[in-house]
């Protein structure tokens, strides 16, 4: 019996949920990792971006989607988005009685174990370059000595989503971009933002071979790998079923996800988010 309810516990998904469909890059990541584990996911298409929306509300936004998640009983959330990770993690994890999981730290320690000069760059939103969360898990880490250059890069979003992955205006908008990290000498250079991995090999060029790129969206996703193993909730074996939930239309998101995961999206429908979970006593005092 207890086998069997061990079993069945090990079969629930990995909730992972986004402000849209950057998060797929870190989907796709924790599909390669864990094969096996099903992913049920959410993006708030409806209300993209985050990157540029006060912490308060990607705070409220980031507790529906965790609701919503954990209302369809998934064993450890991840927070795919940096911009809620930055706003919302801890909040989150104080909350809800499943591991959860956030972006920041696992590219922040991967960051510091690659760096030999101690100077490292971080790409993000507005809102996550704004709110200091990577600048602070750098620095615990780095100590006295090490260096952070921060960067709101916040037209990566929109020629992401455009198409324009490798297009002479998103190089030029890069080479702006990274030109103070330029300046400064940094070795690594951390891809704070959903999006960005899917830009890496426009912005390797631009920083050059000698500069490592962190995708923190990969780092995350052997971060969780680890948490499922330590505490015995990994699924090891059995075909995976993955399920996508979008709060817009899923059309676009179909398209996109098809096109960007090779075939990891599949089952999309629409959820209604409006209001979802704001009637608990927590979420309204938050
Ligand atoms: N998912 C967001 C992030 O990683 C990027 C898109 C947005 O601004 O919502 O910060």
């Amino acid at each position: 019996m207890t086998s069997l309810l061990t079993a069945l516990e090990r079969d629930r998904p990995i909730g992972v949920f986004d402000s849209g469909l950057g998060g797929l890059t870190v989907a796709a990541a924790l599909a390669r990792r864990l094969p096996s584990e099903s992913i049920l996911y959410f993006g708030d298409t409806a209300r993209v971006p985050y990157g540029s929306k006060s912490p308060d509300v990607v705070r409220r936004f980031s507790r529906q989607a965790a609701r919503l998640l954990l209302s369809r009983d998934v064993k450890l959330l991840v927070v795919a988005c940096n911009t809620a990770t930055a706003h919302a993690e801890e909040a989150l994890r104080q909350e809800l009685e499943v591991p959860v999981v956030g972006v920041i730290e696992p590219g922040a320690s991967a960051a510091v174990e690659a760096t030999r000069t101690g100077r490292i760059g971080v790409l993000g939103t507005s809102g996550t370059i704004g709110s200091g969360a990577y600048d602070l898990a750098l620095r615990r880490r780095l100590g006295e000595d090490g260096r952070v250059y921060a960067q709101p890069c916040p037209l990566f979003v929109p020629l992401v989503e455009e198409g324009w992955i490798d297009h002479p205006v998103t190089r030029a908008v890069a080479a702006e971009y990274l030109r103070p990290l330029e300046e400064v000498d940094v070795d690594v250079v951390i891809l704070g933002c959903t999006h960005y991995p899917l830009l890496r090999g426009l912005l390797q060029d631009q920083v050059g071979s000698d500069v490592r790129l962190v995708d923190s969206g990969e780092e995350t996703a052997t971060a969780v790998a680890r948490i499922l193993a330590d505490r015995r909730m990994a699924r090891t074996d059995g075909p995976p079923v993955h399920s996508f939930l979008v709060s817009d239309s899923p059309l676009k998101f179909r398209e996109f996800g098809t096109r960007a995961t090779h075939g990891l999206v599949v089952d999309v429908s629409h959820v209604d988010i409006d209001g979802f979970g704001l009637h608990t006593e927590r979420l309204e005092n938050g």
